[in-house]
């Protein structure tokens, strides 16, 4: 009996191909696994194709609830954006399907897994990565990368094995999507000049064709996790997909971006995630009305690390592990409601309220009811700004240079 290899499989054409190629150069029995989260596609005919393509079993699995709950609102609790742009649909998915294909493999025996990344994204080094980590002793093979056929060749290998391909012509872009977002590349978007063309886009609105009326949108959050819509309860999945649409349609949430891949090379990144950007504006917002100023400060930094490591593939590691202990532990407040303002491409925090909330209503006002005994700051501005005082006596005066040296010329003649 031959060995088993498990094999990522999207219904695409790397994918399908690699599944006579996996038998033919390593003389494996394929299993195909096929993951739904929640890129839109009909995935029984995608099962149906595994089988016509020659696999000995194909499995198709629902994994969105796990992929939010795990994964997404982690993130999202962490405010992970990479390079301050990217929500991080894709790398977050990679992990993901990297340990279902582990606990497959496993299942059914198998001594491989395989992929269909290439050689030259950021795709391959999470998955190999957290295969590494989870099984090091499985293969891991990664056709695509291997074969080194072109497009073309690639679909004449695909037709000379009899696997049937999609008619429709051939769409110029490369596109991965889950319910955290939608991720565009290739064709003219390969010139950073070139303005994204409309019919990359198919979860927002251009501007000119949303609503005319604004929309509020109020998010419910529990420690960190969004949890209903305008009052309304939701399960996870069922409120991101929600959220994609109605944010979508005010044309909010789409990304373009110059991204530093893993592998060193500079690429333009398109990008739609409705949902993600509302609701890290969203979570932001309450995090700001409920954490002191020096956990926001920690946090931020936090943020950066937490991005950088799920882009990085680095899920499975204890790095991971201790940074997730301590955005659970900053999120135990952050419980309560932000309304946002959709309208014409912008997404904004209107209101905000928690029954955590430290903004203090007596020690912010000036009106009535006030209690912030100015009386005190003084004295307090007095020892706050003494080393400011000593230093600028001692150095400053006599050596200012830079952007404080104003030439004395410039104050007199503003004088004249
Ligand atoms: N640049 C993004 C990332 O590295 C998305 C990559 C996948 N996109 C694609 N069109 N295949 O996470």
């Amino acid at each position: 009996m031959a060995d088993k290899v498990v094999l990522a499989y999207s219904g695409g054409v790397d994918t399908s191909a690699a599944i006579p190629w996996l038998k033919e150069k390593y003389g494996f029995d394929v299993i195909t696994l096929c993951l739904d989260v929640g890129n839109e596609k009909d995935f029984s005919l995608v099962e149906d194709k595994a089988i016509k393509a020659g696999a000995v079993k194909s499995l198709v699995m629902d994994i969105k609830d796990i992929f939010t709950r795990y994964f997404i609102f982690p993130a999202l609790q962490a405010d992970a954006l990479y390079e301050g742009q990217y929500p991080l649909a894709t790398a977050l998915s990679r992990p993901l399907m990297a340990k279902m294909l582990v606990d497959v493999a496993r299942q059914e025996g198998a001594v491989a897994v395989a992929h269909g990344c290439t050689g030259k994204g950021n795709d391959q080094v999470r998955f190999d990565v957290s295969v590494m980590a989870l099984a090091p002793d499985l293969k891991i093979i990664a056709p695509a990368r291997e074969w080194g056929m072109t497009r073309e060749e690639t679909i004449s290998y695909a037709l000379s094995k009899g696997i049937p391909l999609p008619v429709t012509k051939k769409s110029p872009f490369s596109i991965d999507e889950n319910i955290w977002g939608r991720s565009i590349e290739c064709g003219v978007l390969e010139d950073p000049w070139v303005e994204p063309p409309e019919e990359v886009f198919a979860w927002t609105k251009p501007v000119n064709k949303t609503p005319e009326k604004s929309r509020y949108l109020e998010i419910g959050f529990e420690k960190g996790v969004p949890v209903s819509l305008d009052g309304k309860d939701m399960d996870g999945t069922s409120l991101i997909i929600e959220m994609n649409k109605i944010v979508g349609e005010h044309g909010i949430g789409r990304i373009d971006h110059i991204e530093n891949r893993l592998v060193g090379i500079k690429s333009r990144e398109v990008y739609e995630a409705p949902a993600a950007t509302a609701l890290l504006k969203a979570h932001l917002a309450l995090e700001a009305l409920n954490l002191s100023k020096q956990q926001m400060r920690f946090k931020e930094k936090v943020a950066s690390e937490y991005a950088d490591m799920i882009y990085n593939g680095l899920w499975f590691t204890s790095f991971h592990q201790d940074m997730a202990a301590y955005v659970q532990s900053s999120q135990r407040h952050i419980s309560g409601v932000i309304k946002l303002k959709l309208w014409k491409g912008n997404c904004v925090v209107v209101g905000r309220k928690s029954p955590k909330s430290l903004y203090n209503f007596s020690l912010a006002t000036y009106d009535k009811g006030d209690v912030f005994d100015q009386r005190d700051s003084p004295g307090f501005i007095h020892i706050w700004g003494l080393p400011v005082k000593v230093q600028a006596q001692a150095q400053l005066l006599t050596q200012a240079e830079g952007p404080m040296s104003i030439p004395p010329g410039v104050v007199k003649q503003l004088k004249d």
